[in-house]
């Protein structure tokens, strides 16, 4: 028996080379060895998007192409959409009743994203049981790890605690879910600050091969570099930094070498890196052609991971309404 893996992403705008290389290759990889349930948030998505629904559909959608584009593979994992398993909504109003607010309050990503977002009202009840509701997503599946970033960790915290709480109140259900964290490289964007969509740097999947040549034709790079003659700090160009993430050992050396000694020019540089960003990106862009053309394909593939996933929610939904001791 494979252990059992879970993640998930919110269903908020496009995916980035950020994702693919933070979260999607990983979930790639770890389909061979574990037992792997992948699904989009989309109901997280109105924590901090209730006022604004128009993209949602959308959204899941692209989402999806870029989830098989990547190379999740419907063989090997189980791919569906929060929103069609209403089972975890059920677990989060169960789960609510035993969390403390002092638990939720105290997580630091809520007060952080009330701060970026202040032209938002968060003060609401969803966006305050964000991780509670991330909980349930997690342990309806009584999934062991859980790969995610370390921004995540402090979620995974509250996930624990609560799973113990659950069993020690009522009956021993729960694993206590394990973030799985991998080491990646922090992707920059086009501006050298870390790719997010918020910072409108990123290089997105659904980028054409003209949008993609163009934004890294037009990035910035070390600014002592004015002139081809004038020798540069690699450390200092975000065109660098990627090329560290998707170009040949070699050829690392070789764009080091030439912008420290004046012996490449910036253009010739972002050629070569345009070449390789090029190369992780064909295969995806012919993949993502291919499910445009045939939405039956990508329902198909939705409803037979859906009807999956919700087999082992009703199951677990079972055992914990018989734990708490309701009339069945
Ligand atoms: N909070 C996660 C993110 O922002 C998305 C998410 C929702 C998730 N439910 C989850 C991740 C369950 C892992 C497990 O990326």
């Amino acid at each position: 028996m494979k252990e059992r893996v879970l993640s998930g992403m919110q269903s908020s705008g496009k995916l980035h080379l950020g994702n693919l290389v933070g979260a999607l290759s990983n979930w790639v990889r770890l389909q061979d060895t574990y037992d792997c349930y992948y699904f989009i948030a989309d109901w997280h998505a109105l924590t901090t998007g209730y006022a604004d629904t128009s993209a949602i559909k959308e959204s899941t959608r692209d989402i999806l192409i870029n989830f098989l584009a990547a190379g999740l593979d419907p063989e090997k994992c189980t791919l569906f959409i929060q929103s069609r398993i209403p089972e975890h909504a059920e677990l989060h109003l169960l789960l609510s009743m035993i969390t403390p607010l002092g638990w939720l309050e105290r997580v630091p990503t809520y007060k952080e994203k009330q701060q970026e977002l202040k032209e938002r009202d968060l003060s609401t009840y969803g966006f305050l049981g964000y991780p509670l509701l991330q909980t349930a997503d997690i342990i309806i599946y009584r999934a062991k790890y859980v790969p995610v970033g370390i921004d995540q960790v402090p979620h995974l915290e509250i996930s624990r605690e609560v799973a113990r709480r659950f069993n020690y109140l009522y009956k021993e259900i729960f694993p206590e879910p394990e973030p799985l964290l991998t080491e990646f490289p922090k992707v920059v964007g086009t501006d050298g600050r870390k790719m997010s969509k918020s910072y409108d740097n990123a290089i997105y999947l659904s980028d054409s091969p003209v949008v993609v040549e163009q934004k890294i034709r037009t990035m910035v790079t070390d600014p002592a570099r004015v002139k081809k003659s004038d020798p540069g700090n690699p450390e200092l160009s975000p065109v660098y930094q990627l090329h560290k993430i998707f170009s040949s050992k070699e050829e690392i050396e070789r764009v080091a070498d030439g912008c420290r000694t004046a012996g490449i020019g910036c253009i010739e540089c972002k050629k070569i890196l345009i070449k390789n960003v090029f190369g992780v990106m064909e295969p995806i862009w012919s993949k993502r052609q291919e499910l445009l053309d045939s939405p039956d394909t990508l329902n198909e593939i939705v409803e037979q991971g859906t009807e999956k996933a919700k087999k082992i929610a009703r199951e677990t939904m079972h055992l914990v309404r018989e734990a708490i001791g309701f009339f069945s």
